[in-house]
């Protein structure tokens, strides 16, 4: 695959760049030296002399993939608020869905001898390897949240986020139960940003659990995590055959949008066409309450504690499990209406 990685201007950089809890980063210790890291695993503890530094000593450079929906927002939430509740100090760059971006505020970040911890949200799974070597090189802390990358984990200290794969195998399952008895058992399928390790890794679970009960995809295209297009897609797949039982939204916005193209086709989305979405952001408890939605399968965006914690002890050179997943439920239409009001995203 090619990539386009043009380099953006910094100043553009410095204006979309802001520090979220303007607390002193405290630290008489200025960032690590190359020589000695703290990097877990790869690198060793500080020595018994330094004191371990806490949340207040700790500069943070935030990198998010954008603000593509209701699950990236409650992500950068989770974060902003977290920061101001420990009082570290953040300095949070949203990379407008551009991959190019993302690399830039990496070597910003690298060069900020502020920084202390690089927190990586990936818009795609490959391409990490040279700055994250940049990165080891000059002592800096990187964890890895949300989305998985394909880099060698001796390169960041510790990946928190969903089992993408899992995700996907429960949204198969879930469609079988609700395709049961239908004698076409015929799925498409709104995809996420190609390249992005949820887009590939619920695609590949779903597949791995579909055959159980005859399901086929029969149209499966990226819509961006968007509504829109989420739409747009969907009216699409609907010009060329009606013959649709099930859409798998890879995400909740997308499974909107294809509720919205159903209805426009004279069709209950929910009724006539099961929908199976992942998420589980309030949008989807209100689809599923009335009747569009069938099941949201959770992935679980408030990440921030967990992330920050491990970030902490990175730092103070503990070391950290290659991946710490985390914990998410299932949610049908029968019980949304109890769950709604303890949702917090
Ligand atoms: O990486 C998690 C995915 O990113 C969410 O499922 C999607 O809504 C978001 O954009």
């Amino acid at each position: 695959m090619t990539r386009t990685r043009g380099i953006r201007s910094i100043a553009a950089l410095t204006i979309a760049l802001t520090v979220v809890a303007a607390c002193s980063s405290g630290s008489s210790s200025s960032a690590p030296s190359a020589a000695a890291p703290t990097a877990a695993p790869s690198v060793a503890a500080p020595s018994a002399a330094a004191a371990a530094k806490t949340y207040k000593d700790l500069t943070v450079g935030f990198i998010q993939t954008g603000s593509e929906g209701g699950w990236r927002a409650a992500n950068t939430a989770s974060f902003k608020d977290e920061a101001t509740k420990l009082g570290l100090t953040l300095k949070f760059y949203d990379a407008q869905n551009k991959f190019e971006n993302q690399i830039t505020a990496f070597r910003n970040f690298i060069a900020d001898k502020d920084v202390d911890v690089i927190i990586l949200a990936a818009l795609e799974a490959a391409g990490w390897d040279q700055v994250l070597q940049e990165a080891k090189a000059a002592g800096k802390t990187v964890v890895i949240q949300d989305r998985r990358i394909d880099s060698d984990p001796s390169l960041y200290a510790t990946y928190i986020g969903s089992d993408f794969v899992a995700e996907g195998r429960n949204s198969a399952i879930e469609m079988c139960k609700l395709l049961e008895g239908s004698t076409s058992k015929n799925v498409v399928e709104l995809v996420g940003n190609v390249g992005s390790s949820p887009a590939i890794d619920r695609g590949k679970g779903f597949r791995e659990k579909m055959a159980d009960c005859g399901i086929t995809v029969t149209k499966s295209q990226t819509a961006n995590w968007s509504a829109t297009e989420g739409k747009d897609v969907m009216a699409a797949f609907l010009k060329d055959s009606k013959d649709i039982q099930g859409v798998f939204g890879q995400n909740d916005e997308m499974g909107l949008g294809a509720a919205l193209a159903l209805k426009d086709a004279g069709l209950k989305p929910g009724t006539d066409v099961k929908i199976v979405t992942v998420d589980a952001t309030k949008g989807a408890f209100e689809a599923m309450i009335a009747g569009e939605i069938n099941v949201a399968v959770e992935c679980n965006p408030l990440l921030a504690p967990q992330v920050y914690e491990a970030a902490l002890k990175a730092v103070n050179g503990e070391d950290l499990p290659e991946w710490v997943p985390s914990i998410e439920s299932i949610f049908r239409q029968e019980t949304a209406a109890d769950d709604l009001p303890s949702r917090q995203y």
